[in-house]
């Protein structure tokens, strides 16, 4: 049987950092020759060039989620993005296929905003002191304890890509939604099925306490404060700046951006939506991005014929998702093929089983 050996985070070894761009790249195409379809390299869209280039498939949240439930030939599955994805793909895996993140400190802000204990809390709090009968939903953008603690309470995990299907399926049961940890998701996406703001109530975990003025019986959606460090960045000033330097240019954001990005932009969806949008744009035609730099500073490339910026001049790359570089990625596959575990994500089986009923759910709706 495989057992993950939990240790402490071990800083990499010099070696690797000494390595040249073209070494690096040369024995991560060894290692990825060696070991063929044994090896499954998914890499979220946020990555950068160095890494995307080894990719077996790139992808966002849903799509990569999709696709490692779907893959049942590799051994090794080295997971390019953050903690909580390769969560996700242990969850959705067979027991005998391995999650590998190539450097264990690849976490994300916005999924440290809410921890169980927090969750438990607020439940507790909800249910007793304000007696909503709740259906809880989650970013996929969370622990796997918080999808376990979703998946024990009739609710599911939900993507950008998927928001709109998965919070209006919720809309129509006859409960109150916690909609957990990204406020702006929460916010923008039940705005859009046409709850008005007034029925929103917003739960800080910090004071523990329930943001809200209005009438109990039309309270439809409570959201968890928290949100993305990089999406939080953008700015409505932005979008006034840009339009005012070219009054023809499209604005397109993500909708983890706060809400008055969101009303102010031109087209706001996840990051499939986001590519999709630019591959269709007129040749000539100007779009300022509002989402993670890695993927716009992809896009301007892949598109010269088309004007991309950044929505903010001064932003800058997902600092956790650009943990994962050459290095790491060559120690990881080292690891791999010395028979290591310690870049091993596993969730233990009692989480993983309601955490995976909560996945299932999704991918169901979707
Ligand atoms: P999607 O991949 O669902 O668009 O999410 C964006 C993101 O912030 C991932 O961490
Ligand atoms: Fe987390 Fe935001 Fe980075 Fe995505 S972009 S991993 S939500 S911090």
């Amino acid at each position: 049987m495989f057992n993950p050996i939990q240790t402490t985070i071990q800083p990499i070894p010099d070696c690797y950092l000494n390595m040249s761009q073209d070494v690096l790249e040369q024995h991560i195409q060894n290692i990825k020759d060696t070991l063929g379809d044994k090896l499954f390299m998914p890499t979220h869209h946020y990555q950068k060039d160095e890494v995307v280039q080894f990719a077996d498939i790139t992808g966002d949240s849903l799509e990569l989620a999709h696709i490692c439930r779907n893959n049942r030939q590799a051994d090794y599955f080295v997971f390019n993005g953050v903690h909580f994805m390769a969560e996700t793909a242990d969850i959705l895996t067979d027991n005998d296929q391995h999650i590998y993140l190539p450097d264990l400190t690849a976490g994300c802000s916005m999924a440290d905003m809410a921890n169980i204990n927090q969750v438990l809390y607020c439940h507790h709090r909800l249910t007793n002191d304000y007696t909503l009968n709740l259906l809880p939903l989650t970013y996929v953008n969370s622990t796997a304890a918080i999808k376990s603690y979703v998946g024990q309470h009739d609710g599911t995990c939900l993507t950008s890509g998927n928001a709109r299907a998965i919070v209006h399926w919720a809309l129509e049961q006859d409960k109150t939604i916690l909609f957990l940890p990204d406020q702006h998701l929460g916010r923008n996406t039940a705005y859009q099925l046409g709850v008005p703001l007034e029925h929103m109530a917003v739960w800080d975990p910090i004071q523990k306490r329930l943001e809200y003025e209005g009438r109990k019986d039309q309270l439809r959606i409570i959201l968890w404060k928290g949100h993305c460090s990089v999406h939080e960045k953008f700015h409505k000033v932005h979008i006034d700046q840009a339009r005012q330097q070219n009054p023809n240019v499209n604005i397109l954001v993500h909708p983890e951006c706060p809400f008055d990005v969101v009303q102010a932009s031109d087209y706001a969806g996840s990051t499939r939506y986001i590519i999709e949008m630019i591959q269709n744009a007129p040749t000539g035609s100007h779009w300022r991005i509002g989402t993670e730099m890695n993927l716009v500073n992809r896009l301007k490339a892949t598109y010269p014929k088309i004007h991309i910026d950044s929505l903010n001049p001064l932003m800058c790359a997902c600092l956790t998702m650009n943990r994962i570089d050459l290095p790491h990625l060559a120690w990881c596959l080292d690891k791999i093929l010395d028979g290591q575990h310690d870049n091993v994500i596993k969730v233990d089986d009692a989480t993983a089983y309601y955490a995976k009923k909560s996945l299932d759910r999704m991918l169901s709706i979707d």
